[in-house]
C-alpha cells in the first residue's frame, strides 16, 4: 500500500518521499524552525501544522499549547504515517495527524487559534492560494507563521560546472511544481491574502563541518536528484552518466575542508482579521 501511495506522490514533491528525506527532517525542532512564531503561542490554543512532514516540528508545537490540541496535516501519506510513529515515541498526547491537501484543508472556517507552514509553501505553485486557506480555517484574530527558503540566496562553494549543473537541475523542477522565489515576496503575499499587520523575520542555515555537508548532500540533494532521474532522463536534460557524475561530484564536495554552504529562509507571522 505505502509503495502506491509513494507511487503517485513522487510526481508532485520535488524532494520525493524517502527514509533519507524524513531523516533529514527528523532532525528539525520547533525551538529552531519556528523561533519566531514560538513567543506568540499561548497554552490551550488550538494548532494546525500544515505540510508538517514526519512531524518533527509539531510535536514541538503541541508541547508549547498544552491542554491545546495540534493537528498536523501534509498530503504524503507516509509522511503521516512517520509522523504518527514520532509522535507516539516522543508520546506527545495533544497531536494528531491527517492526510490533507493544503489547498483544501480539511477542516471548517475558524477552527484553529494559529496556524503554521515551514519550508512548505515553497513546494506550492500558488502560495496565495495557501495562504487565503490557512486564513479561512483561522479564527478571527488567530495567528500565521510561515517560513521558506528564497534560492536566490544560495551559495553553495566551491562550485563546479557539474555542481551547477545539478543545482539548476533542481531548481528547474522546483520551479515547475513550487515557488522557490516566493519568500522574498512573503509579506506582500499575506497582505495580499487577507492577513493583517505581517511581521518578518530572517533565519539563516548553513553547514559548518564537513560531517554536516555529507548529511546534506546525502540526505537532501542526491535523494532528490535520484526521485527526479526517470523524468530527467525522460525529458533528455541529463542521461544516466551524467546523473552518476553529477552525484559523484557532489559526494566528492562534500568530503572538502572548504566547502560552505548557506541559505536564507524568510519568515512572518501575521494576524487574520
Ligand atoms: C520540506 S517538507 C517540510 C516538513 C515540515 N514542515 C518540516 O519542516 O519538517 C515539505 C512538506 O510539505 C508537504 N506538502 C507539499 N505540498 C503540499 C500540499 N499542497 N498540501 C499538503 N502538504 C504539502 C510535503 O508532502 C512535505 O512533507
Amino acid at each position: 500500500m505505502e509503495g502506491q501511495a509513494e507511487a503517485s506522490e513522487v510526481g508532485t514533491y520535488v524532494h520525493g518521499y524517502n527514509a533519507e528525506h524524513r531523516e533529514f527532517l527528523s532532525v528539525r525542532t520547533a525551538a529552531r524552525q519556528a523561533d519566531f512564531f514560538l513567543p506568540y503561542l499561548k497554552e490551550g490554543m488550538r494548532l494546525l501544522d500544515c505540510g508538517c512532514g514526519q512531524g518533527a516540528i509539531t510535536t514541538g508545537l503541541a508541547a508549547a499549547i498544552l491542554p491545546g490540541e495540534a493537528v498536523g496535516i501534509d498530503m504524503g501519506e507516509s509522511q503521516i504515517a512517520a509522523a504518527r510513529e514520532w509522535a507516539a515515541a516522543k508520546g506527545q498526547q495533544n497531536v494528531r495527524f491527517e492526510v490533507g491537501n493544503l489547498y483544501e484543508i480539511p477542516f471548517p472556517d475558524a477552527s484553529f487559534d494559529a496556524v503554521f507552514a515551514n519550508t512548505v509553501l515553497e513546494h506550492v505553485d500558488d502560495p496565495g492560494r495557501a495562504m487565503r486557506e490557512m486564513r479561512r480555517v483561522l479564527k478571527p484574530g488567530g495567528v500565521v507563521g510561515l517560513a521558506d527558503p528564497d534560492y536566490g540566496t544560495l551559495i553553495q562553494e566551491p562550485s563546479t560546472p557539474l555542481s551547477l549543473e545539478l543545482r539548476e537541475l533542481l531548481l528547474r523542477f522546483s520551479k515547475e511544481s513550487g515557488s522557490p522565489f516566493y519568500a522574498r515576496n512573503m509579506r506582500r503575499t499575506l497582505l495580499d491574502s487577507g492577513f493583517v499587520r505581517p511581521v518578518s523575520f530572517v533565519q539563516a542555515y548553513g553547514t559548518h563541518t564537513v560531517e554536516d555537508n555529507r548529511f546534506a548532500i546525502e540526505k537532501v540533494q542526491i535523494p532528490s536528484l535520484e526521485a527526479l532521474r526517470p523524468r530527467i532522463v525522460q525529458r533528455g536534460l541529463a542521461d544516466a552518466a551524467r546523473i552518476d557524475a553529477m552525484i559523484a561530484d557532489a559526494r566528492a564536495w562534500s568530503e572538502r575542508p572548504d566547502g560552505f554552504y548557506a541559505l536564507m529562509h524568510c519568515a512572518a507571522v501575521a494576524w487574520a482579521p
